[in-house]
């Protein structure tokens, strides 16, 4: 479906799949969604078998009219207010204390709902014409990369639901931010579209998950999805930190070894770097807007070039950069060199 050029006719026909409790994946800015009603028990278990993912970890609500708001949570105050004003509709997701009408499976069994009102004018549709809340997690297996582009997820997901919606490239490329906003100060519980940045110009102080910040088996992530590995390719990954000098060369020798031990051996760069390296080289995009766009589509490529070993340039942290290295190092598994 062309988002430019809605079919309604078709629109409504996956929003009553929805409202009789069944599933539709629909592509959304960040990345591709599994939808289903999100107050509906049933059809909210069907997401997560789908999926194969742990039910303790709870699903985003979507919702495509700010006002909805007011149904699903509770204790809103400014801060809430501002950050819906500014960013939605659009890649953030907000933590509210819940309301009694969330179901404990789409809380995964929190006292908190996550809500997102997406930009993207197919989901929009789809949640209006289906007249319910549509829960949602990317449309990936559980723990494979989040899908970004139609082929992927229609070859991972087709037999899986009861209906996809193909409609072009998810233009962020990585999920949501996930705020919470039940603390006194505003946690980024998952970096993502939204900046750290942006934020802190609407909410003054607003920290980062610590947990999420290292790998330390002594702090638990406050978003529970956030402590499962995540986004790996069958490949091995592997970033290769900047701080030395000759950085390419450094990048050239470790493939180099592996080559000679008869490894097919893949490389994620910035564009600029694309003919500095031998190997499977993707450039994954001029800047990290670019790289954001294109990484979970180049780690599910990088499986299909049936590579071994995957090395990573390291980018920088600021702006979408936080995502980016924080998907890039879940990847990885925390693996540096
Ligand atoms: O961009 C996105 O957010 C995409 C699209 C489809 O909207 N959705 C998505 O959903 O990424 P999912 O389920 O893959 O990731 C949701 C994340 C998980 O890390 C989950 O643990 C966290 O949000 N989360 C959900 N509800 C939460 C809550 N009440 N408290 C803390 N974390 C929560
Ligand atoms: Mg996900």
């Amino acid at each position: 479906m062309d988002k430019d050029n809605i079919d309604i006719d078709k629109i409504q026909e996956f929003g009553k799949i929805l409202r009789d409790g069944g599933t539709v994946i629909f592509p959304t800015e960040t990345v591709y969604g599994l939808g289903a009603d999100a107050l509906d028990e049933n059809a909210a278990k069907k997401i997560y078998e789908a999926k194969g993912r742990p039910s303790d970890n709870p699903l985003i609500v979507h919702i495509a009219d700010k006002k909805e708001i007011n149904k699903l949570a509770t204790d809103i105050d400014e801060r809430g207010y501002k950050v819906m004003d500014k960013f939605w509709p659009g890649p953030i997701t907000i933590v509210f204390k819940k309301k009694d009408i969330v179901p404990a499976i789409t809380s995964g069994n929190l006292d908190t709902v996550a809500v997102r009102m997406p930009s993207h004018p197919i989901a929009l549709s789809l949640i209006k014409e289906s007249g319910v809340c549509v829960a949602a997690p990317s449309a990936n297996i559980s723990g494979r990369p989040s899908p970004t582009d139609e082929d992927n997820v229609y070859e991972e997901m087709n037999t899986r639901v009861d209906g996809i919606i193909l409609g072009g490239n998810s233009n962020v490329g990585l999920e949501s931010t996930v705020l919470d906003l039940t603390g006194d100060i505003p946690m980024i519980l998952r970096p993502g579209g939204v900046t750290l940045e942006e934020l802190s110009e609407v909410l003054g102080e607003v920290m980062i998950d610590p947990a999420i910040l290292e790998k330390n088996e002594n702090i638990i992530a406050r978003a529970p999805g956030m402590k499962y590995t995540h986004y790996a390719p069958n490949a091995e990954v592997f970033i290769v930190k900047k701080d030395d000098g000759d950085y390419v060369d450094k990048i050239n020798k470790l493939v180099d070894e592996k080559l000679k031990e008869g490894k097919k051996v893949g490389i994620m760069c910035i564009n600029k770097n694309k003919d500095k390296y031998k190997g499977e080289v993707i450039g994954l995009g001029d800047d990290l807007d670019g790289v954001a766009h294109n990484l979970f589509k180049t780690l599910r490529e990088m499986d299909k070039k049936g590579v071994d070993i995957i090395y990573s340039e390291e980018f920088e942290k600021g702006g979408i950069g936080q995502a980016i290295m924080n998907r890039l190092t879940k990847a990885a598994g925390y693996k540096f060199v």
